[in-house]
């Protein structure tokens, strides 16, 4: 197994960034497969925050950077990221980075209906990223989406923006808006194209070559189990699949490429926008996970829920994304507990449940079963190899493997790239 895939096994947020960026420096490309810049993963380089949405992780440490055609494509919020980045010392260029000319854009209009439809929505809101992303798969798959290749034939844009238009300004006369501006869409999009196309190519091939040459390719998966559009808690979740079959569809490699499949998991749980949370804690013990773990959104700022680790959840995310082992972060964030919560179970009217119910009633009304540990006084933050972990942190981690019935492949116990115990190499396996 030369090729691994990661993803997050929660509600996203579970320190992907931080273990891709790790990972890539044994990979010989990294892949972002669905999700757009909806996506905040931080890394931390000797102090050096880079916060990315839309470019792959791998970018940071110079490996081949690729969005997969299962992205969705915002070109401003693209050249403003390469812009940021490479004010941060990052190197970008068509050599390391390349785009699939087969992605699907987010243009403004897809902006302007995440935001329209939120807000007429009130207390029933998604709360999304209000990105686009939504409605910019919603006309992928639609079939009336302007692609990355169509920006080299904007020329022939007409009966596209047809259909495209036909669509919205029906939309948006609901919403009292005025029709698509199509001149000064169009303007917008001449604009762009050549920033973006100096980047795009039918990149299945190029992993194709890469593959073929031996390669190790790292999937980059953005969300997590719970946001994926039918595994999650629909309807508050993310509008793709976030799982790691995910991997292949979106990248044009097969399934056999998917290789080991690393499941981040954070030490506690958390969840940023609506929707069920069965271990949501709204005491000090949750303001104090969110307060240690710096709980706040990457992409908006928005405050993270907090709770305790759900066994349950994480179990099941396992299952349906074929997770061969996890990476469990934030362990640090526990340090000092004098005792710790695990779900192991749900109570449903009556009922015990080992899994998560697919109805979002049901999904709001189950109550976790907690079992309880005694937590460790000594710190945890910094710890590089299994022995500098206090002997109730490894009884934690022991009994999370074992609920979850995966192995731990790695343990993060800080922001810092190196601050991470290698338990077992997802590329070696
Ligand atoms: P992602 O979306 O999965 O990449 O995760 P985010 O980057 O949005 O959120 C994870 C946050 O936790 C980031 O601020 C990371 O720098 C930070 N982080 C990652 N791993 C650890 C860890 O092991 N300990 C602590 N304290 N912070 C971590
Ligand atoms: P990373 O990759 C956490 C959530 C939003 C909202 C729902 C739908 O950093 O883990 P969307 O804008 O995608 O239509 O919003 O999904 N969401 C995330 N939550 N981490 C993310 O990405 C997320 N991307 C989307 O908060 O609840
Ligand atoms: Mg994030």
């Amino acid at each position: 197994m030369a090729n691994v895939t990661v993803i997050g096994a929660q509600w996203g947020d579970e320190g992907k960034g931080k273990i891709v960026d790790w990972l890539s420096s044994r990979a010989d490309a990294v892949v972002r497969f669905q999700g757009g810049h909806n996506a905040g993963h931080t890394l931390v380089v000797d102090g050096d925050v880079f916060k990315l949405s839309l470019l792959p992780s791998g970018i940071v440490t110079g490996t081949l950077s690729i969005i997969g055609n299962g992205v969705v494509l915002d070109p401003w919020a693209l050249k403003a990221e390469i812009e940021k980045l490479s004010g941060q010392g990052v190197s970008i260029t068509a050599e390391n980075f390349a785009i699939a000319d087969n992605c699907a854009l987010i243009l403004p209009l897809h902006r302007d209906l995440d935001g329209l439809r939120e807000t007429a929505a009130g207390s029933g809101k998604i709360g999304t990223t209000g990105r686009g992303i939504g409605p910019a798969y919603e006309d992928k798959v639609g079939r009336r989406a302007i692609r990355v290749c169509d920006l080299a034939h904007l020329d022939a844009l007409d009966p596209q923006l047809d259909r495209l238009c036909a669509h919205h300004d029906a939309l948006r006369a609901g919403f009292d808006q005025p029709p698509v501006d199509r001149e000064a869409l169009l303007a917008e999009l001449r604009d762009i194209a050549p920033y973006v196309l100096q980047y795009a190519q039918p990149v299945w091939k190029r992993l194709k070559k890469v593959r073929k040459a031996g390669a190790k390719i790292l999937f980059e998966g953005a969300q997590g189990v719970l946001l994926d559009v039918d595994h999650g808690t629909y309807p508050f979740v993310t509008s793709s699949n976030t799982v790691s079959g995910t991997a292949a569809s979106g990248s044009g490699l097969g399934p056999s490429a998917t290789g080991f499949v690393l499941g981040i998991v954070k030490a506690y749980t958390t969840r940023v926008g609506s929707g069920p949370f069965p271990t949501e804690l709204d005491d000090e013990i949750g303001q104090r996970l969110g307060e240690q773990g710096h709980e706040f959104g990457t992409v908006t700022g928005r405050k993270r829920r907090c709770g305790w680790f759900d066994a349950v959840i994480v179990r099941q995310s396992c299952a349906v994304s074929g997770v061969t082992g996890i990476a469990l972060t934030k362990l640090d964030v526990l340090d000092g507990f004098e005792t710790i919560r695990i779900c192991t179970g749900y109570r449903l009217r009556g009922k015990i449940l080992d899994y998560l119910p697919a109805h979002a009633a049901d999904q709001a009304a189950v109550e976790p079963i907690y079992e309880e540990m005694d937590g460790w006084q000594e710190t945890t933050a910094g710890a590089r190899s299994w022995a500098d972990l206090p002997a109730q942190a490894i009884k934690y981690i022991s009994r999370v493997q074992e609920l979850i019935e995966t192995p731990v492949a790695l343990v993060s116990t800080s922001p810092e790239r190196d601050d991470t115990i290698l338990v077992r190499d997802p590329f070696m396996d």
